[in-house]
């Protein structure tokens, strides 16, 4: 009898209201033959009442055919429904599970990992120790890149226009790191942007689309120590004055070198068209900022030996 084939499936659990279709689009373009569905507005009891007729039907060698993607804009729901799909799963009932909240994992790998490609390709050494703020640090993709930066062992200042929120989310980061390598700053005037910015080496904007953190003349006045500039946001105006989305290791000041959100939002692309091409042939395992950062820095770091 011939063995049983199984087409890939991949089932999106996505805790808005509407699906996004950015990452059911890449996948149905890295896998044109599999099935795609979505479930909306999931909450963590609906996940536990979904897992288990996702991994049973297909029994233990179909399941390593099926994916899950969570996806939604509420990280910590989203994190929540990881825990509760990873406590229903046990042996042999185990699968590949991605989780990109709204892109933010993709997308702050792509943002650190590009900022320490560009110091070591001006010969400014990696992140260790390096002084790195983050603007509007507190939404998705800035708690991620906050957390990375940290986790390289940087020095990291988390701003917001609300102390009690930043300083909410470093506790949160040094908590998990066990470590004191995240700060807080109050931040709501470009002049108090101005004051976090003071001795920073690395500057990464990550505020909301269309939103103007840094003018340029901020920058010139108190970003003396700083080297590179990196900006997220792709609708103009750009979160930083003067830096184009376009821009790939542009100099923007005298020193200042900047990465624009189109150059990262390339990477961001890659990233994820891989994550998800791991976990589609990875029988079963955790897909998350980790794997993403990785794979960011695998990406770059092969570009680099081919130059
Ligand atoms: N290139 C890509 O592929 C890609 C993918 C995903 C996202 N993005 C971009 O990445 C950026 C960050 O995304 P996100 O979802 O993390 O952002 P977000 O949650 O919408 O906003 C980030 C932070 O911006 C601050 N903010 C909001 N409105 C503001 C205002 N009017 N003035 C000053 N600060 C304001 C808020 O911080 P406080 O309230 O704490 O001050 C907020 O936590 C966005 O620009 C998004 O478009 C790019």
């Amino acid at each position: 009898m011939s063995e049983q084939k199984y087409k890939k499936a991949f089932i999106f659990l996505d805790t808005d209201k509407h699906a996004s279709p950015f990452d059911m689009l890449l996948t149905l373009d890295l896998y044109p033959d599999s099935a795609i569905w979505k479930y909306e507005n999931v909450t963590v009891e609906d996940a536990e009442r979904l897992i288990y007729d996702i991994i049973f039907p297909r029994g233990p060698k179909g399941i390593k055919h099926t994916k899950i993607f969570i996806n939604g804009r509420d990280m910590e729901l989203t994190n929540e429904i990881l825990r509760k799909i990873k406590k229903c799963m046990f042996p042999p009932f185990e699968l590949s599970v991605i989780i990109d909240p709204r892109g933010a994992y993709t997308t702050a790998s792509a943002l650190v990992a590009k900022t320490l490609e560009l110091s070591m390709s001006k010969n400014l050494g990696d992140l260790e120790d390096k002084r790195v703020t983050v603007l509007a640090g507190t939404g998705p993709v800035g708690r991620t890149a906050a957390m990375l930066y940290a986790s390289e062992k940087a020095e990291v200042t988390i701003t917001s226009r609300s102390l009690k929120r930043a300083e909410g989310l470093s506790e949160k980061i040094n908590r998990e790191l066990d470590e004191e390598r995240v700060f807080a700053a109050e931040a709501d005037t470009p002049e108090k942007i101005g004051e976090t910015i003071r001795n920073a080496e690395i500057i990464a904007s990550t505020g909301a689309a269309g939103v103007q953190l840094l003018p340029i003349s901020i920058l010139k006045e108190y970003g003396k120590k700083c080297k590179i500039v990196a900006d997220v946001n792709a609708v103009p105006p750009p979160g930083i004055e003067g830096l184009k989305s376009s821009a790939d290791g542009d100099e923007v000041l005298p020193g200042i070198f900047g990465i624009g959100a189109l150059a990262i939002g390339k990477l961001k692309n890659k990233t994820e068209a891989e994550l998800i091409r791991r976990a589609a042939e990875e029988p079963k395992g955790i897909f998350d900022y980790k794997v993403a950062y990785k794979i960011a820095k695998e990406i770059i770091m092969e570009k680099s030996s081919k130059i």
